[in-house]
């Protein structure tokens, strides 16, 4: 799977690029993560890529020129038919289920704002899909595209050693949360492992996981991924 990065902090990427499971995929082959400075489109002695709102208020707005030219060029680096995906506040709400759908996609563009938001242009001309990774702001999109590709590679055939681990954790199920673990030592600061876990009866085992996931699911304050749905794109978390 192929990801292009667009942003004006391609350094930011670059401690996570390093880290294991994607360290391990890159060298692979499996993924490929291409880092783009979109200041690299940029006109002009001052490279300018931002300018101050029409109509007034603060701050400063993405200005459209260099991205429409960044992300029109990137996608002509590869054949591959791109997903062009924004990461914005404002967007559908990542989980496992766009995460999963996400997936699908042989390449995503994934281009990150930062300042007070995009020219509306940037929307409107190049219809990206919109998303956003919670209900709250981040400095920009670059950890929130983190995020994506972090999650999204998951799915990607031979990135975790071990298949099983992507349908067995928690979430897989919307709403389900994983059972707890445990390793050595036996006992620890007088915390004990559940007699069960070491009983050696597997079908017991299977038994104590499937209740103390459904009592977790249960308990969390959190509402279901699936269940706030409805509540994608809402506008009182903008800037
Ligand atoms: Cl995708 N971007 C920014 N700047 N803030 C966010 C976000 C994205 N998702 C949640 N907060």
């Amino acid at each position: 799977m192929r990801f292009d990065v667009l942003t004006l902090f391609p350094e930011m990427f670059h401690g996570y690029l390093g880290q294991s499971i994607l360290k391990l995929a890159l060298d692979a082959g499996l993924v490929e993560i291409h880092l783009w400075n979109i200041r690299d489109w940029a006109k002009g002695k001052h490279k300018s890529v931002d300018d101050r709102p029409f109509g007034g208020g603060p701050g400063m707005v993405m200005t459209p020129e260099p991205v429409f030219d960044a992300v029109e060029d990137v996608r002509q680096k590869d054949p591959t038919l791109g997903q062009l995906v924004l990461l914005t506040p404002a967007g559908e709400r990542l989980n496992q289920r766009l995460v999963r759908e996400l997936a699908d996609c042989r390449r995503l563009i994934l281009l990150c704002g930062r300042y007070e938001g995009f020219d509306e242009r940037i929307r409107l001309g190049l219809k990206p899909r919109e998303v956003s990774i919670g209900d709250y702001v981040c400095n920009g999109g670059e950890v929130p595209a983190m995020v994506v590709i972090d999650t999204v590679i998951r799915y990607v055939p031979g990135v975790l050693g071990d298949m099983e681990s992507v349908t067995e954790e928690s979430h897989s199920s919307p709403g389900r949360l994983e059972y707890p673990q445990y390793t050595r030592p036996r006992l620890f600061r007088g915390m004990a492992v559940p007699e069960v876990l070491v009983s050696g009866d597997h079908q017991a085992v299977a038994r104590w996981r499937q209740e103390q996931s459904e009592a977790r699911s249960r308990d969390t304050s959190s509402p279901p991924p699936e269940a706030s749905q409805d509540e994608k794109g809402g506008g009182d978390h903008e800037e």
